[in-house]
């Protein structure tokens, strides 16, 4: 039967199918741009409706839950995870692609309780295709069970990977040089899809054997963790220890061989902490 945090799971599948029209109906609309971070790192009002109908409406359901929120922390709301029942909510990710009518756009949200998380509920938009994983019970995608790859070569690889918000000339430097490491030991090829939490559900599908990235944030992680650890899968630090959802960093891959060479060949950017913005 459905489990402590059951009602809390149909809520998010609900709203992630909700929240997906809207940013359906507006890819094709004219869009108001704004930036937050840097040139590139863009808000539209799409990202605050979508947000603002995912929290108020959770927050009717659950009056004691706490919220995590990309453009809540944008305005200023700080990123602690408490022992609380907390929701980590990402209301459009892929918004440069949202932008651009480039049709790799998400809703992304996850649940964590003792600071474990507990859930993930992520939705492809344009394909309507929904990712869900639940702690002890699997992930699936429109039903399906998903499987990563048990590929532990990387000269085998097919690996993705994404920009993160920075342009300065260190920062692509380093960016470039850990994607020419990966290069040189022959990965099979790169991508660059242009949203974090569908690369990292196309990895729990098996479609891909890794992923890594500097510069991404806990609301871009937390759902699609629980997806790739209940579908076999590895999510650690680029470090090669424990996953911290506040780190800003990330490398996940079907099999642990294949993390921990992702993770020894990468040089490390430094993007600070969401818990320390
Ligand atoms: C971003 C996208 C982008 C990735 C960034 C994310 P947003 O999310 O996933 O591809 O490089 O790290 O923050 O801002 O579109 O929700």
């Amino acid at each position: 039967a459905g489990g402590p945090w059951e009602e809390c799971f149909e809520a998010a599948v609900q709203l992630a199918l909700r929240a997906g029209q809207i940013i359906k109906k507006a890819l094709s609309e004219e869009k108001r741009v704004s930036t937050k971070t840097s040139a590139v790192d863009l808000v539209t009002e799409t990202d605050h409706l979508v947000e603002d109908l995912i929290i108020s409406e959770l927050q009717k359901r659950f009056p004691s839950h706490r919220f995590i929120a990309e453009e809540s922390a944008a305005a200023g709301a700080k990123c602690v995870l408490t022992p609380s029942p907390t929701w980590i909510v990402d209301p459009i990710d892929g918004t440069c692609n949202f932008v651009h009518r480039f049709p790799t756009v998400a809703v992304s949200i996850g649940f964590a309780v003792d600071q474990e998380l507990e859930f993930g509920v992520i939705y492809h938009c344009t394909e309507e295709r929904l990712y869900t994983g639940r702690r002890g019970r699997g992930a699936f995608c429109n039903g399906q069970r998903l499987q990563v790859s048990g590929e532990t070569d990387l000269s085998k690889a097919l690996v993705l990977t994404e920009i993160g918000p920075r342009r300065d000339p260190d920062t692509l430097k380093l960016f470039l040089s850990n994607m020419e490491r990966l290069l040189h030991a022959k990965a099979h090829g790169v991508r660059v899809i242009g949203s974090s939490t569908l690369a990292l559900c196309y990895l729990a599908s098996g479609a891909a054997d890794a992923y890594y990235q500097f510069g991404l944030h806990c609301w871009d992680l937390a759902a699609a963790t629980v997806i790739i650890r209940e579908a076999g899968g590895i999510v650690m630090d680029t470090s090669g220890g424990p996953l911290d959802l506040m780190s800003c960093r990330v490398v996940a891959a079907g099999t642990r061989e294949m993390a921990t060479l992702i993770a020894q060949a990468l040089q490390t950017i430094n993007y600070g902490r969401d818990d320390e913005k």
